[in-house]
């Protein structure tokens, strides 16, 4: 049932470019120049005179929400913010029948992104699903929804899930950036081609396996990390560090690589290896200034660089490349190298990968 993978972690890993593919199928017609997302045209008007969006999610699914919010605001040019669903649902917030939300869970059944629901619901907003498990409580009580197609996700730990979610969103802003004719239709047109390549440039981007085994066992006894990155990949930070924590069990932290100087630059010495996502697109130049302060410091640098790097490659201990992508569309395969980086070093370290101590595969409690 593991298809002949040690883990379903490491299966479900792999199984991300068809799984992507499975998502956008039928709704990316980059030929034709269309995205076709029944969900959305059945309420395009709602989506169109929304003040903003507010998503709410948890832990891997509100990453992916963090990633949207680049997304949605830099193509569709629609004002997002990003909820912690228990945050949310606590804090008495200020919503309306102009809000639209979005709630993003694999499982559909986490408690607190249920209950955020019920209480936008109740205040009047439209409330949009995206989840992966078809019927699930979630996308039952939503008003409307997009599937995510990873297939089932066993591993505890969510890779699929989160790619093919970022994958929904995309497709969601292209469309809404279509609608509202803020897109020119060149980097429109631009952007569908681009996202029917992701498959394969994920699995070029899974080929570093070994050399990302080889990474893992340098770095598998480190009691702490750091994982930097700025923009679309400031999030994919945050997801590196929570998919080492969690099966692991090291303790590692995200960052936005420009909050560095105000305060966790203070951890760096040579004992502290850095995840920094340095990709060509991006703040690419800020980035390598952000490498240059660690590495001064004596931190060591593992960067996840663009194809063909050589600045980055100088200064860093270790580089592993992605292909080139557009900016909006690199948190897809800048994330591939970080699971695998978790994967390896928690499998180094003996930890029950696929079932983490703890944990649970969704989390039906509040
Ligand atoms: C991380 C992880 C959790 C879930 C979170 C939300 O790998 O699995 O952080 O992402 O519990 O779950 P869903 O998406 O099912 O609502």
């Amino acid at each position: 049932e593991k298809g002949g993978y040690d883990h379903f972690m490491l299966k479900e890993i792999y199984e991300q470019p068809r799984a992507i593919k499975d998502t956008y199928r039928g709704r990316l017609l980059a030929e034709q120049g269309l995205v076709k997302m029944s969900g959305i045209e059945q309420n395009m008007e709602k989506f169109l005179n929304a003040n903003r969006i507010i998503i709410v999610a948890c832990g891997t699914s509100w990453h992916a929400g963090l990633v949207a919010e680049y997304i949605f605001e830099d193509l569709a040019r629609i004002p997002v913010e990003v909820e912690y669903a228990s945050e949310f649902r606590y804090r008495n917030p200020v919503i309306t029948d102009k809000d639209i939300l979005i709630a993003i869970s694999q499982s559909g059944e986490t408690a607190d992104t249920l209950a955020a629901i019920k209480l936008a619901k109740e205040r009047g907003a439209f409330v949009f699903g995206v989840c992966n498990v078809v019927g699930s409580s979630i996308a039952r009580e939503t008003d409307a929804g997009a599937y995510t197609h990873a297939g089932p996700e066993i591993g505890v730990a969510s890779t699929k899930a989160f790619t093919t979610q970022i994958t929904v969103l995309t497709l969601m802003a292209l469309r809404l950036a279509k609608a509202k004719g803020v897109f020119s239709e060149t980097k429109y047109r631009e952007h569908l081609t681009e996202l029917a390549t992701i498959p394969s440039k994920v699995e070029i981007a899974l080929q570093s396996n070994p050399l990302i085994e080889i990474i893992a066992d340098v770095y598998k006894d480190s009691t702490n990390c750091l994982y930097l990155g700025r923009g679309y990949n400031f999030p994919v930070a945050l997801e590196g560090a929570l998919k080492l924590k969690e099966i692991s069990y090291i303790h590692a932290e995200g960052y936005p690589a420009a909050e560095m100087k105000h305060g966790p630059i203070a951890l760096i010495d040579e004992h502290m290896p850095v995840f920094v996502i340095a990709t060509k697109k991006g703040h690419y130049e800020k980035v390598v200034s952000n490498i240059q302060e660690i590495k001064s410091r004596k931190g060591k640098i593992i960067a996840i660089v663009t194809e063909g790097d050589e600045q980055v490659r100088d200064l860093a201990d270790h580089v592993i490349e992605v292909p080139e992508t557009l900016e909006s569309l690199t948190p897809l395969l800048t994330t591939i190298p970080l699971q695998l980086i978790s994967y390896h070093i928690a499998v180094m370290r003996g930890c029950n990968v696929d079932q983490p101590r703890n944990l649970a595969k969704s989390v039906t409690v509040e």
